[in-house]
């Protein structure tokens, strides 16, 4: 038995799907995606003008993850434009979801009025926890900024569902201080959470760093992030009720990771680092392990698990 979901009015063949970040930023990659069970495609970061990215190396794996410091290497949003166009009239039926990065509000508001009026386009992920720019804080931790910036976001007539990013919070004073401030806009959905920024890793052997950029300070995903991101989704769910649809994104690389997402409350889930070192078949792999652990329990139905966390 498959598992479909919906995001307000966008229909997802199955609860799994890639996030912003790992083989998404290339038209042959995003085709692949499309002929993947990703059961979207959601589109690499992308900025008013092209970017090239950090120096290389800035991107490794290891063993219970992986670290990055791309730098938000993308081809600038009008080409992104061109490729959902591309990808829509090859192939109608799969959601194509924009994420959308800026270092300024006026960007933010150029790139969500484009996205907006672009009838190829389904859904708009903002991300407000875009990490690797020099030395600039992530918007999400800047209250006051992401006050301000979602106010002239919602501003912007569209009827498309708008969502955020967000990096984990590690304290529930601040996760309830951004919940407040999502609870003032008719936020459609959050992806909990970005990668855990400004980290180490260290190779003994080399007795070198991994990767280069940013005082060799990366983004971590995978395994090691699991649990933080199960505790934001959890904690999201308990401070905004269900008003808005939380994707739970962080640690997923198996159907039973997707089950502990949904118990959480997610309602959809996104893969990072497994896309990154399986590739596309990663979705077939964990989608058949996700339905086989539902069978296993006897569950049906999407709502016996969401909502089901049995609290201690
Ligand atoms: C990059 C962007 C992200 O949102 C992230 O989580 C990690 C890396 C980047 O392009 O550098």
């Amino acid at each position: 038995m498959t598992f479909s979901a919906k995001l307000w009015n966008v229909s997802f063949p199955w609860v799994v799907y890639n996030s912003s970040g790992p083989r998404c930023t290339t038209l042959d990659e995003l085709k692949a995606l499309w002929n993947s069970e990703s059961s979207a495609i959601l589109m690499k970061s992308c900025s008013p003008l092209p970017r090239d990215g950090n120096p290389e190396p800035r991107y490794k794996e290891v063993e219970l993850g992986s670290i990055n410091s791309i730098g938000l290497a993308n081809h600038g949003y009008k080409k992104y434009l061109e490729y959902a166009a591309e990808l829509k009239s090859e192939f109608p039926d799969k959601p194509i979801s924009v994420s959308i990065v800026g270092f300024c509000p006026e960007d933010f508001i150029e790139l969500v009025e484009a996205f907006q009026n672009d009838e190829n386009v389904d859904i708009l992920e903002i991300n407000l926890s875009c990490p690797n720019v020099v030395w600039k804080p992530q918007i999400a931790y800047d209250f006051e900024a992401s006050d301000e910036l979602l106010s002239k976001i919602f501003a912007v007539p569209g009827s498309k569902p708008i969502g955020f990013k967000l990096p984990p919070y590690f304290d529930p004073v601040h996760t309830e201080m951004m919940a407040n401030i999502l609870k003032k806009y008719p936020v459609n959905f959050i992806t909990c959470i970005n990668s855990v920024g400004n980290t180490l890793i260290i190779d003994p052997e080399t007795e070198s760093p991994l990767i280069a950029p940013k005082w060799w300070l990366g983004w971590l995903g995978g395994d090691y992030v699991k649990p933080v991101a199960l505790a934001n989704v959890r904690m999201f769910y308990k401070l905004l009720g269900e008003s808005v649809t939380i994707i739970g994104c962080g640690g997923i690389k198996s159907g039973v990771d997707v089950f502990e997402h949904l118990l959480a409350w997610a309602s959809l889930v996104q893969l990072g680092t497994v896309l990154w070192k399986e590739d596309v078949a990663c979705f077939e792999r964990i989608n058949k392990e996700f339905e086989e652990y539902m069978s296993m329990k006897w569950y049906t139905s999407l709502n016996q698990v969401i909502w089901k966390l049995k609290e201690l």
